[in-house]
């Protein structure tokens, strides 16, 4: 079933692309018969979650295409292009969403309050109620405290027992804070505690007062190591900085995350904003890397008898991933990137993969008009799974440990603007199921399982930290 939508898109990707809003799509030939706030009238509901044809994407598609003539519904097909209708199935996902999430009861942390889900039963304790300045990314150090990256460039201890250190370390790389990029990700080399080392991902490069007043940013993502000494930041290295060609004015799309596994670090550069330049080998945006842990280039890598490619990387063709992590049973490597409005996705990335964007995808602009008609090709991959509407996918962790035993070698993947946790299972790679865990508490920017065996979650407006303990655990 999932096949035949992406093939018929496929085939009609070159259906005219009217740059109509879908907004006005929905006001000039719905409202009439499903209501302003689609509500329904001679038509029903779009927004209650039932479906009398089928739920999914693929049968929303076809009601809306061949609908139903005998019971009142027209059929669009022709009328509107596929591109057309493919925005108004995500934008009746969207209003679906946001109705029934408003009517729901989701937890509010409070210690006492149990919230039950699927497989376990969990409390939600605090960890750092204030005193951060939106957190990015957390990594827990052998003794038990914690260091936090502040996205303007704070990088911080918190104590086991929650207490922040109100003094930043010192001397970490200035960072360019700018549009969505700043100190990003930090995490601990695997022999970190023989070794010290400490790797930071951060948005790098210039900022200058022009003569007009004016302000001329230019930064790409760049990871460094490092070691803390006496609260300072010390003996730094690059392991990857891109050239100065690279950097760009765009305040989007910087990726980051890492994984290290048998001696390499993998770490994304989103796309900058630069769309198509996620496709050219020879530009660093829109890759996922693959280095030896010093920042020497693998012999092996997919791209490095490619002339001209840059020879860090391992996947190309990513829009923005900002979840990154390894499955620990088999090694296989996971990425969850935003997509454009709706069409957020869940990749499982192989080396040497064309990952689609900006040439395929299951979103639309943000403004509503179509974007590409097409969501599948011949040498790009599928997604996993995409979400419509988008999750603002952010933090991507497997839970291990023995803490929550129904929920081991489950995925868990962040989401920003629906401020979700998402629960995946995934066998033979493959997506079996999927839970929302976690809702509208803030908007959820890392998740982490730390070395306790709990779900740590690190949360922007309000910016604070907490964790989900089994509940009578
Ligand atoms: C003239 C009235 C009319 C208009 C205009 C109309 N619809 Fe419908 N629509 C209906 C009726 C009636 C049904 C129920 C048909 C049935 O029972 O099979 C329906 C069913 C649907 C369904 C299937 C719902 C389900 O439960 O499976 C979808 C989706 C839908 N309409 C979307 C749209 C969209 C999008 C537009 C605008 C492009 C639109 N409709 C315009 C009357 C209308």
């Amino acid at each position: 079933m999932r096949l035949s939508y992406p093939l018929l898109l496929c085939l009609a990707g070159f259906a005219s692309a009217q740059k109509v809003k879908v907004e006005e799509l929905y006001a000039r030939y719905c409202t009439g018969c499903h209501g302003a706030n689609f509500e329904g009238g001679q038509g029903g509901s779009l927004v209650d979650g039932n479906w009398k044809h089928g739920s999914s994407d693929d049968e929303i598609f076809t009601s809306i295409a061949k609908g139903n003539l005998q019971m009142g519904m027209t059929p669009w097909e022709g009328v509107l292009s596929i591109d057309q209708i493919r925005s108004l199935v995500i934008f009746l996902r969207e209003k679906e969403k946001q109705t029934l999430a408003a009517g729901m009861d989701f937890p509010v942390p409070s210690p006492d309050k149990v919230t039950k889900t699927e497989l376990h039963d969990y409390r939600i304790e605090t960890v750092v109620e204030k005193g951060l300045a939106k957190p990015w990314a957390i990594a827990f150090l052998p003794d038990g405290r914690r260091l936090v990256t502040e996205k303007a460039g704070g990088l911080r201890f918190i104590g086991a027992d929650g207490k922040i250190d109100p003094e930043a370390i010192e001397g970490t790389p200035p960072v360019i804070d700018h549009g969505q990029g700043g100190l990003m990700e930090v995490a601990l080399h695997p022999d970190h505690r023989k070794n010290g080392w400490i790797y930071l991902g951060f948005s790098d490069g210039t900022r200058e007062k022009k003569a007009d007043g004016k302000e001329d940013v230019r930064c790409i993502t760049a990871v460094a190591r490092g070691r803390i000494k006496d609260h300072r930041w010390t003996d730094q290295q690059w392991i990857y900085r891109p050239e100065p060609e690279f950097r760009s004015g765009a305040g989007v799309h910087f990726g980051t995350r890492f994984v290290f596994d048998k001696g390499y670090v993998y770490f994304v550069i989103g796309e900058r904003g630069g769309m198509m330049e996620a496709q050219d080998l020879k530009r660093p945006n829109g890759k996922i890397f693959r280095l030896h842990d010093d920042g020497r280039i693998p012999a092996d890598n997919p791209f490095v008898n490619s002339p001209g490619a840059i020879p860090g990387i391992w996947s190309y063709g990513h829009r923005n991933p900002q979840g990154l992590t390894m499955d620990p049973r088999d090694g296989l490597l996971y990425s969850t990137e935003h997509g454009p409005r709706g069409g957020d996705e869940l990749n499982l990335i192989l080396p040497g993969r064309n990952y689609g964007w900006p040439v395929i995808t299951y979103g639309m602009n943000y403004d509503g008009t179509p974007m590409v008609g097409i969501t599948a090709k011949e040498g790009m991959e599928q997604p996993l799974v995409y979400w419509v509407p988008s999750i603002a996918a952010c933090g991507l962790d497997f839970l291990s440990g023995t803490r929550f035993p129904k929920w081991r070698n489950d995925l868990f993947a962040g989401g920003l603007a629906q401020q979700e946790v998402r629960r995946i299972r995934i066998v033979d790679r493959k997506v079996v199921s999927q839970e929302i865990v976690l809702k509208n508490i803030g908007r959820v920017r890392d998740v982490a399982c730390g070395p306790d065996g709990l779900l740590y979650v690190i949360l922007n407006d309000p910016d604070r930290i907490v964790r989900l303990v089994p509940a009578g655990g």
